[in-house]
């Protein structure tokens, strides 16, 4: 998984690539690199962020990348671009070349000279392969000896274009005038041109400064149409705060509001189906374990939750079951396959994504999009929020098609919802406070967040955040299985946060608290009633809520909590070492 960039037109490419690496950095940052067209191919490239990359050279047309290493250990002679034996043809690729032993071989006893480990480099020596003058011609031959995914971009020194083709990874194209871009992901020519055109599997284009023109692996003509993108550059930085992470928390309110609206003008909300089955990665799992909770009690059906990375080994069971893909970006590799695999097995499948145009929407009958805006921050926070708000509204709108909810009860759960963005500005206020918890909890080595009911993915999800951005060994628990095994691990002072909201859990946690207080734990309470201050060393009163949304305010006060930890320990937040965004490889 990486990004990649592609411009040609009038601008510095020096200045266009670099910029828009820094925008593409949170989908990796092994390594990163640039090709400038200059008379000759000039390439820069290094190993570390893109800060680190520097050079002298500049042009008009050029591409860059940014890596998330997958084969090939993160060295300056792995980074991305990589040339051809004579230099004359550059290529940056996202995904991952399946046949490329077997390719790099054939080109080896042709008589290829390979510099790096990875299976990129096999592209540009292909192309090479079979070019005679003409980069378009032998872009389209070299395409169809691929197997696997891939974004790649690919240019020449002889020649004013730029080629690109798309299999499984994201590609779009920002249309400019007198200038046109291709890249992973928007933001990063959103400072240029908001028109875009999303390129899909099985789509080649070709760019030149005045003209895109779309094709299929086959070269027959495709027309494609130009799509505005409403989102401001602003949108995609950081707006003042030190860090993404932390913009994102604070972004809540809005990303929940929007992300309403824009379900509630839906009418396309009609289901019918006897059980669920969820499937996500990481935080969206936990999205999906609370929407586990949501489903079943509104509308008393089973829901299955499954890692995506683990539904592949579910035999194939066609079985009147919604399969939901919960997915922030939509490019999440496991998830995609899994969507895939679900969909072969004849069930319905539905997406919660938060990317338009992203690759999962491909796979799926049905999409629902979360309308949070940009994350960049490794750490999902905001897409969280709004997969539960999707969460919700599915939940109500499916009960309400099933017969299952009443008109009146469906209205009341709905305007429930609407209280959600001021729920969480209120759980923000609480910042100071939390702050000052991570200050006492920062140097331990251990963590136990602890929970029951639909609160118990919550705990997961505080758990994962603190392991993720501050590297803290942290365990989410259901707390009723602490006794079971993990109590041996409680001693002195290990912080164990407690959440407690005022539901059918709350006596069996005030239980569970004592248990671990009596072992000398340092016992952080996040509830909404006062009592609670009575058992635990500190009490984080979050605002009331109905049951039914407590997720919401328990979550954002998680986040914060691991952001501040981080924060304290010099942790890099926006780019936890080992991680990116987003997740192209199973
Ligand atoms: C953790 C985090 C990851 C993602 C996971 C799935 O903060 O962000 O655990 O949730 O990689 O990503 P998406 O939702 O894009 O499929």
């Amino acid at each position: 998984m990486c990004g990649i960039i592609g411009y040609i037109g009038f601008r510095s490419a020096k200045e266009v690539l670099l910029k828009s690496l820094k925008r593409l950095e949170y989908r990796g940052y092994d390594s990163a690199g640039v090709a400038i067209v200059d008379g000759k191919i000039n390439v820069a490239k290094k190993k570390g962020y893109i800060d680190s990359l520097e050079f002298d050279f500049d042009g008009t047309l050029g591409i860059g990348h940014t890596r998330w290493a997958t084969h090939g250990v993160p060295e300056d002679r792995n980074a991305h671009p990589f040339l051809d034996c004579k230099g004359e043809i550059a290529i940056v690729h996202n995904g991952i070349i399946e046949n490329y032993m077997e390719l790099k071989e054939k080109l080896i006893k042709e008589g290829h000279k390979f510099k790096s480990d990875t299976d990129s480099e096999v592209i540009a020596h292909l192309i090479e392969e079979h070019y005679n003058g003409n980069l378009k011609e032998a872009f389209f031959k070299a395409i169809k000896e691929l197997k696997g995914s891939f974004a790649i971009v690919a240019i020449s020194k002889n020649e004013r274009k730029i080629m690109a083709a798309k299999k499984d990874s994201p590609l779009v194209i920002g249309v400019g005038d007198h200038e046109n871009f291709v890249a992973s992901d928007i933001p990063a020519f959103l400072e240029y041109t908001n028109r875009v055109i999303v390129m899909r599997d099985g789509e080649i284009s070709e760019l030149t400064e005045d003209f895109v023109h779309f094709y299929d692996f086959n070269g027959n003509e495709i027309n494609k149409e130009v799509q505005i993108v409403e989102w401001s550059i602003e949108d995609a930085e950081k707006s003042g705060y030190e860090h993404f992470m932390l913009k994102e928390i604070y972004e809540q309110p809005f990303a929940l509001d929007s992300t309403l609206h824009s379900l509630l003008s839906r009418n396309d909300m009609n289901f019918d189906f006897g059980r669920v089955t969820i499937v996500a990665c990481g935080t969206s799992y936990h999205a999906g374990l609370v929407g586990k909770y949501i489903i079943e009690e509104l509308l008393r059906i089973p829901v299955e939750v499954y890692y995506a990375s683990e539904y592949r080994y579910r035999p194939n069971v066609a079985d009147n079951s919604l399969a939901i893909f919960i997915t922030q970006s939509g490019e999440t590799a496991d998830t995609i396959a899994a969507a895939r695999k679900a969909k072969a097995s004849g069930n319905e499948t539905l997406a919660i994504t938060n990317v338009v145009g992203s690759s999962i929407t491909n796979y799926v009958d049905k999409v629902i999009y979360t309308n949070a805006g940009p994350e960049i921050g490794v750490a999902a926070t905001k897409t969280f929020t709004a997969q539960l708000m999707a969460l919700e509204y599915f939940a109500i709108k499916a009960g309400e098609s099933m017969g299952k909810l009443s008109a009146s009860h469906a209205r009341d759960l709905l305007n429930s919802l609407r209280k959600v963005p001021m729920y969480v500005e209120n759980t923000l206020n609480l910042n100071g406070i939390i702050k000052k918890e991570a200050e006492k909890i920062h140097k331990r080595k251990d963590m136990f967040f602890i929970a029951r009911g639909m609160n118990y993915p919550i705990a997961l999800e505080g758990a994962l955040k603190m392991k993720e951005i501050s590297y803290i060994h942290a365990e989410g628990y259901p707390a009723g299985e602490l006794k079971h095994g993990p109590l041996a691990l409680i001693e002195e002072d290990i912080p164990v946060i407690a959440l407690v909201p005022e539901d059918i859990t709350y006596d069996k946690m005030l239980s569970n608290i004592k248990e671990v207080s009596a072992r000398n734990a340092y016992v952080i309470g996040v509830s909404s009633s006062e009592d609670v201050g009575k058992y635990v060393d500190t009490l984080i009163k979050v605002p009331s809520t109905e049951p039914h949304l407590s997720p919401f305010v328990n979550v954002v006060v998680l986040q914060l909590l691991a952001y501040h930890t981080a924060k304290l320990l010099g942790r890099e937040i926006d780019k936890p070492r080992n991680l990116a965004k987003s997740v192209t490889v199973e």
